[in-house]
């Protein structure tokens, strides 16, 4: 049974051994090799424990599976793409490779919304690279497509594509797919 809680700063280690590794296998081809090899467990654990310590507006939450442990972990707060009238945000979200397909991402997506509109966000937005497969995941959710850019990174560009929730309160209100979305 999954087990969806706030991150505490004992959890960065986990939280970034799921980060090098999805995006590892995720990002393979799209985003420069050279930022992919130069990941570090180690340093992303460091800025994983800042970030889950701090108390602006930010916040981690993962989900524990038995006694795998964490297995997945999501980050929520404001909005930071200016112009879209979605003042929150899905900052972060990625399930370990070996447990993708069992529910965790829809359960942490779920509780990320739900924290989103506990701290009075109306609306929430996700961006995701256009080239990857996970945008799916969000349509299944009920985002809708609304937004393109290009991203200037790395020394190339990357599309982005943006997904949203544009009314949390009615949303989880209808369920977990945000029945009259449809
Ligand atoms: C994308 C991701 C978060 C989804 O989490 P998950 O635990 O694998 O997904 P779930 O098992 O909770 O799936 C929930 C629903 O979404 C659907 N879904 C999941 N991934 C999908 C995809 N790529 N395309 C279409 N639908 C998808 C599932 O079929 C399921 O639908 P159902 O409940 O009707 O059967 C996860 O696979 C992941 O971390 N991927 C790699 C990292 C990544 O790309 N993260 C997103 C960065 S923006």
């Amino acid at each position: 049974m999954v087990r969806v809680r706030p991150a505490k700063p004992d959890d960065a280690a986990a939280v970034a051994r799921i980060y090098v590794e999805t995006w590892r296998s995720v990002y393979a081809g799209v985003v420069p090799d050279r930022v992919l090899t130069q990941m570090s467990q180690v340093r992303q654990s460091l800025a994983w424990r800042r970030e889950i310590g701090m108390r602006g507006g930010r916040r981690i939450l993962v989900a524990e599976l038995g006694d795998a442990g964490v297995v997945g972990f999501v980050g929520v707060g404001p909005s930071r793409c200016g112009p879209l009238p979605f003042d929150g945000e899905i900052h972060t979200l990625y399930i370990s490779d070996d447990f993708q397909g069992r529910g965790i991402g829809r359960a942490l997506l779920e509780a990320g919304l739900g924290t989103l509109k506990e701290k009075g966000f109306a609306a929430a937005v996700v961006w995701v690279l256009s080239a990857n497969p996970a945008r799916y995941f969000y349509e299944a959710m009920g985002g809708r497509r609304v937004a393109e850019r290009n991203e200037p990174l790395w020394g190339t560009v990357l599309r982005e594509t943006a997904y949203g929730w544009p009314d949390l309160v009615r949303r989880l209100e209808d369920g977990v797919n945000g029945a009259r979305d449809s």
